[in-house]
């Protein structure tokens, strides 16, 4: 079996990897050439576990197309990883994978053998019906006959994309009929290091279940921030002690239910609130994604009237501003939320991220103050905030230990607060505790 992959972003570009990992021989095409050429250089395994160290090592089953149409000609199956923005109305648009779709047509009009279309990115329901539509009236052929369908979505989460697409906790596929579903339960059963179970469906089940995944996690999260927020004003509450507690319970389960910063990311607030849009449009009950959602916000402006409280005239040194360890990305991260709101307070900001702060800069430019040493960027700070819970943030104390007057915050009670200097106030959210 042959793969193409196109649309070479954060997912496409691992997924391209990973196929070729496993023995494939894979064919990317972006329409972004300057990707094409360089093929990753820029990106290392600190910023993306192991993708770097895979294209490297399998570079010679990396091939580049030219076009959709030779990366269709070229291989048995094609992956469509491209964007799916957010309109404004908070559904996801369609444009760049239809502009995709109209090229694998091409393709598919001038090739004599059964191909499988599979799409990747995150639509909205009914869309893959659509694009069903668009491949058969611009090829002239048949789905079902002359080519196959899927809607095969990745739940992957940035920063190990690559240790995630080869163990998934299951392999959702909405299948266009049997034969392509079959074809494409083959390549996983080739592709997992793991036996996942394998679920298939029609396209619309498969598109809701995507968005509904996304949506009960941030429902967890935010549960897990409600806490937080009651723990504080409960004398001695803690919210990681019944989190912990809770997580026993098999129907519970303890993942993504952490009391910290509201969540961010490229996925989570949006898919959240193109479930909103969706139940809306359908003119069903939609009060709990937007619950949701509302909590999220709350939460950061809970967290951010917390921090300017211990911050009157102080610098503030901001810890982690991508929106989750092991990525570089800082779309919607709390750190850049905080930031950009202590900025608008006229607040002098140091930042701190193992891998992040190249993207910050392209936002904050000189606005900011940068750090590559945890050590440097606290000693010039008088707060201290651990916006992202990078794991090496853990054994921050250890900078703590002077007799300088500073204020910790801790929105993910990473510290031991017995570790620190008399002279340090710790203020660890979501617990009502005295630690002096
Ligand atoms: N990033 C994630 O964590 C994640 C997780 C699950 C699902 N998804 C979904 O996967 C899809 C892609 O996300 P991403 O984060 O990889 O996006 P991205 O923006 O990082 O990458 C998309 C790539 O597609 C390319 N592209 C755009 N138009 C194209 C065209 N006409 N032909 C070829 N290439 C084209 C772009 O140049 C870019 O390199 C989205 O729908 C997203 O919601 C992303």
């Amino acid at each position: 079996m042959k793969v193409s992959v196109l649309g070479l972003g954060k997912l496409g570009l691992p997924l391209l990897a990973t196929c070729a990992s496993k023995g494939f021989l894979s064919y990317g095409y972006d329409i972004n050439k300057e990707i094409l050429s360089k093929l990753g250089k820029s990106i290392t395994d600190s910023k993306e576990t192991s993708l770097a160290t895979l294209i490297k090592k399998f570079k010679k089953k990396i091939i580049t197309s030219e076009s959709i149409t030779d990366a269709v000609l070229n291989s048995d199956i094609t992956f469509v990883v491209t964007p799916t923005p957010s309109k404004k109305n908070g559904s996801f648009s369609n444009k760049y994978i239809f502009d995709v779709v109209k090229g694998i047509a091409h393709g598919l009009k001038v090739k004599s053998k059964y191909h499988l279309v599979v799409i990747v990115s995150t639509i909205m329901p009914n869309s893959t019906n659509q694009a069903r539509k668009i491949l058969e009236k611009n090829s002239g052929k048949m789905c079902g006959k002359d080519f196959g369908l899927c809607y095969n979505p990745e739940f992957i989460a940035l920063g190990s994309v690559v240790e995630n697409l080869l163990n998934p906790d299951f392999v959702l596929i909405g299948q266009s009929d049997t034969k392509s579903g079959d074809i494409l339960e083959q390549f996983y059963l080739k592709f997992c290091n793991n036996r996942p179970k394998i679920m298939r469906m029609n396209f619309v089940n498969a598109e809701l279940t995507k968005i509904s995944l996304n949506t009960y996690v941030t429902t967890k999260i935010s549960y897990a921030n409600m806490l937080t927020e009651i723990c504080e004003k409960l004398p001695e509450g803690d919210v990681d002690v019944i989190t912990n507690a809770l997580g026993l319970d098999s129907r519970i389960g303890t993942k993504y239910l952490k009391g910290g910063p509201s969540f961010g990311g490229p996925c989570f607030p949006r898919d959240n609130l193109a479930f909103i849009y969706l139940a809306r449009k359908l003119k069903s009950n939609f009060q709990l994604p937007l619950a949701t959602h509302k909590t999220n916000l709350q939460q950061t402006d809970r967290l951010v009237k917390i921090i300017m409280q211990y911050s009157a005239n102080s610098k503030i040194g901001i810890l982690g501003l991508s929106y989750k360890p092991f990525t570089d990305v800082i779309e919607e991260s709390f750190g850049l939320i905080l930031a950009k709101k202590l900025l608008q307070q006229k607040k002098i900001v140091n930042v701190h991220d193992p891998v992040a702060l190249e993207n910050v800069e392209k936002v904050f430019k000189d606005q900011v103050k940068y750090f590559n040493n945890i050590k440097e960027c606290i000693e010039e700070s008088e707060v201290v905030v651990i916006s992202c819970n990078w794991p090496q943030y853990k054994a921050v104390d250890k900078f703590f230990k002077s007799k300088a007057k500073k204020i910790l915050i801790d929105p993910w009670r990473m510290i031991n607060p017995k570790s620190l200097s008399s002279s340090v106030i710790y203020v660890p959210v979501g617990q009502n505790i005295n630690y002096q």
